[in-house]
This record gives structure tokens, C-alpha cells and sequence, in this order.
């Protein structure tokens, strides 16, 4: 398995651009099942998730083509295999993105029911209310979500915010019969970069963006081109690393606005930040302050943010509490973190975090996605040779990081 090798204490200097939004792109290509005509896609990030996303619609009988360097046609005209097998659906807990559509446009679909992962049980048993208010007749066998009928509006309370719940209603409720209310949805802007594109392909969509959206149904959709947008999360992720390297670095294809919360905690922490119309520029402090923080639903403080903090929070002056509310395991980074020489306390969902003068290079192990992060970001402030173990999880959700960083100054190298 590979592993990355970090030299740190460099600040990070430079520019670099960032890529199309992993958790818009992967529910935009399963909105190509809804339509006999192509989708164009544009901005499509290189990432083992997208991968993943394409061999399953692939295997469904998804045409999909590449366009260019970062785009995708994707043509279900000729799909013949409404199913979504385990064994392609336990890498990956997006692939339950594919039952809505699926269940629209083709009246049946059969998805493994994605196992749970390292952050939480996850389960999905709100996109299945969801869809049996919506008159799908719904069976859970072996493993596997059987689901069939034809789909009409309904209004559905989800019993909590539910981003792929939301997700997989809208695009269930975009060919149903009449109209669907789908109340308590999420408002996160992947929800709405969807939406706008299924208004593209004619959907009749409106409300995304709030915690009411309202859907009517039409009898089909036609293809459409859409340009992913770009991916906040990877945005807040070099944002840290800047921050705890005491550098100065430009993103750009980007904006901060969908980081409003995100932004106002690094300049809590002391940073100077410049926001222009498609980038960022970031100033750090010679030593961060240390900033308490409560994951919440958007536009609160975004949960797919907490690990990276917490590596903040490690090399900052004083303490801060970190409050998790979304997941119920998701503090597996702070042990890797510890053995770097963080002072973190773990009390249920809080982790009270005291910011040491320095973190000493040693040996940790990637747990999930976003804690793999959050150990790039205390590697690169650390003093010596950080290696980082199981960087598949690194590698499902940034594009090209050993690139990007060594563009930005950092000693960080692959190793087999
Ligand atoms: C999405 O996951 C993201 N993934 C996650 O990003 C992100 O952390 C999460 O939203 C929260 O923002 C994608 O968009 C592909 P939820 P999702 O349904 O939709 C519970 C990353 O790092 N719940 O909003 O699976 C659930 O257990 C990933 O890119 C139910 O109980 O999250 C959790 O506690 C990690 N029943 C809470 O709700 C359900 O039917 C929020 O989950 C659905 C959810």
C-alpha cells in the first residue's frame, strides 16, 4: 500500500488551483440515470471515488465517455442492469445515490445496502421512508435494497438533515407524478449544485438551498452540460495547511463563499484572508491561536472540516474545544495526532484540544478520508519525517495532493 513521506516545517508559499467538488460530483453523475439523452460534465475532479461512481454505472450499462481533461459525457440510453452490486457498493457509500434515479426513470433498482464505515453507522433508512412515502414498494433482503413502483409526489419530514438523503429524493421526486415537498432537507451548496443541474436537464425544482425544497414532476428529462463546482472542503483543506505552516498561499478556482464559517475561524485563529472573485489568498500568523468549533449541518461549521482543525488546533497558542455532532466516530485522527505529540482529551463527541509549541515527525495511519487529512496538515507543521500509512483513504477525496503541496513548497513524496 502506498504511503506518504512528509518532511516538515516548511511554510507553504504559492499557488495552486483546486478541483471540481467530490460531493457534488458524485450525485450529478448519478443524475445522468434520469435521462435517455447525455449529460456533459465539466470540471469532473480525478479522484478514486469518481472512479469508483463510473465502473458502477458503467456496469449498469452507462456509456460514459471522456471529454478533455477534466470532463465526462455520460449516456444511459442504453442502461440494461439496475443494480448496484455489493461488492462495488461496500467501497464506497455514495453508490445508495444511485436508488432514486434509478427507481424514477426504470420503476425497479436493486442497491446493496452500503455497509457502515469507520466515522459511523451511516445507515440509510430516511432515503427509504423517503422513497416509500413516494408510494416505492420497498424490501431490505441479503443485504441488498429491492425497491419497484411507479413514484409519486409526496411530502417527507427526513428525521434529520440528510445530505445524499436529500440528495436521493430530489432526484427520485424530479419524474414522479405531481408534486414533492421535501421538508428538514439539506442545504449544503452540493444540494444545490445538483439541483441546478437537474433544472438543466428540465427538472422543476425550487427551494434547493433551503430547508424546504419543492419538486414538480415531468414526464422526462433531456441531457444538459454542467460544470461541477468547485470543492470547499479540499479549498478549507489547504487553507489549514497554510495556516498551520505559518505560509501564504492562493487558491484559485474557487470562492469563499461557501466557507463563510470556515473563513471566520482561521481569521479567529489569526490568519489575514483575501477573498477575489474565483480565489483565495491566505496570510498566516507566526503562531495560530487556538479556536473552539461545533460541527453542525450548513451552513454551520461543516463536519468534513473538524479533522482539519483539530491539526490546527494542535500547533496553536492555548486550548479549544471541538464539539463533533454529526458522526459518532469521528475522532479516529486524534490518536495519530497524539502520537505526533498533540495534547488532545476525548470526552464522548468533545475533544479538548492544548496547542503544543511543536509536533515531532513519527509514523501514523490514515483511518478515513478527511482524518488522512488532518495528518498531511500536522505532518507538514511537525519538526522531521512524518510517513503516513493507508493513504487510499487520502486518496478517495484529493485530487493529486503530493503535487499540489510540493507546488506549495512542501518535502512530500509517494512511497510504494
Ligand atoms: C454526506 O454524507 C457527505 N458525503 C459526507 O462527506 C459528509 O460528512 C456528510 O454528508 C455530512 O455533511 C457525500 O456527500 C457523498 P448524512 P451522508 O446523510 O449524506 C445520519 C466526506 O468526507 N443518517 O448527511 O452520508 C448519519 O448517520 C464525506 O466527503 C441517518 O441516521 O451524511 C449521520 O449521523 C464523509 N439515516 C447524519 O445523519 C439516514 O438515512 C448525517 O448524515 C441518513 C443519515
Amino acid at each position: 500500500m502506498d504511503k506518504l513521506l512528509i518532511q516538515g516545517g516548511t511554510p507553504l508559499k504559492g499557488e495552486v488551483a483546486i478541483s471540481g467538488a467530490k460531493n457534488a460530483a458524485l450525485p450529478i453523475l448519478c443524475a445522468s440515470l434520469l435521462s435517455a439523452e447525455p449529460l456533459t460534465l465539466a470540471n469532473v475532479p480525478h479522484l478514486n471515488d469518481i472512479s469508483t461512481m463510473l465502473r458502477l454505472l458503467a456496469q449498469m450499462g452507462v456509456e460514459v465517455t471522456l471529454d478533455g481533461a477534466d470532463g465526462l459525457v455520460l449516456d444511459s440510453r442504453a442502461l440494461h442492469n439496475p443494480v448496484a452490486p455489493y461488492d462495488m457498493v461496500k467501497t464506497m457509500r455514495a453508490s445508495i445515490l444511485v436508488l432514486g434515479p434509478l427507481l424514477a426513470r426504470f420503476g425497479e433498482a436493486k442497491v446493496s445496502l452500503p455497509g457502515g464505515c469507520a466515522i459511523g453507522a451511516r445507515p440509510v433508512d430516511q432515503h427509504i421512508k423517503g422513497l416509500r412515502a413516494m408510494g416505492a414498494e420497498i424490501r431490505v433482503e441479503e443485504g441488498y435494497v429491492i425497491a419497484r413502483g411507479k413514484l409519486k409526489g409526496a411530502r417527507i419530514v427526513t428525521d434529520m438533515v440528510t445530505v445524499t438523503g436529500t440528495e436521493n429524493l430530489m432526484m427520485a421526486a424530479v419524474l414522479a407524478e405531481g408534486e414533492t415537498v421535501i421538508e428538514n432537507a439539506a442545504r449544503e451548496p452540493e444540494v444545490v449544485d445538483l439541483a441546478n443541474c437537474l433544472s438543466a436537464m428540465g427538472a422543476r425544482i425550487s427551494g434547493a438551498g433551503s430547508d424546504v425544497i419543492r419538486i414538480h414532476g415531468v414526464e422526462r428529462l433531456s441531457g444538459a452540460t454542467h460544470s461541477i463546482m468547485p470543492d470547499r472542503i479540499e479549498t478549507g483543506t489547504y487553507l489549514c495547511a497554510a495556516a498551520a505552516t505559518g505560509g501564504q498561499v492562493r487558491l484559485t478556482r474557487t470562492s469563499s463563499s461557501y466557507l463563510d464559517v470556515v473563513v471566520d475561524k482561521l481569521l479567529d485563529a489569526g490568519c489575514e484572508i483575501d477573498t477575489e472573485r474565483d480565489a483565495i489568498v491566505l496570510r498566516a500568523p507566526q503562531r495560530l491561536k487556538a479556536v473552539s468549533l461545533r460541527t453542525a449541518p450548513y451552513p454551520a461549521f461543516p463536519t468534513d472540516m473538524q479533522a482539519q482543525f483539530m491539526a490546527i488546533n494542535c500547533v496553536a497558542e492555548g486550548s479549544a474545544v471541538i464539539r463533533e455532532t454529526i458522526f459518532e466516530n469521528r475522532f479516529m485522527h486524534a490518536v495519530e495526532l497524539i502520537r505526533l505529540g498533540a495534547d488532545i482529551r476525548i470526552d464522548a463527541n468533545n475533544a479538548v484540544v492544548t496547542g503544543a509549541p511543536r509536533l515531532n515527525g513519527a509514523t501514523v495511519m490514515a483511518t478515513d478520508l478527511r482524518a488522512s487529512a488532518s495528518l498531511v496538515i500536522a505532518g507538514l507543521a511537525a519538526q522531521g519525517e512524518t510517513l503516513i500509512e493507508r493513504i487510499y483513504h487520502l486518496d478517495r477525496g484529493y485530487e493529486r495532493i503530493e503535487e499540489k503541496l510540493s507546488r506549495l513548497g512542501a518535502s512530500v513524496r509517494r512511497v510504494h
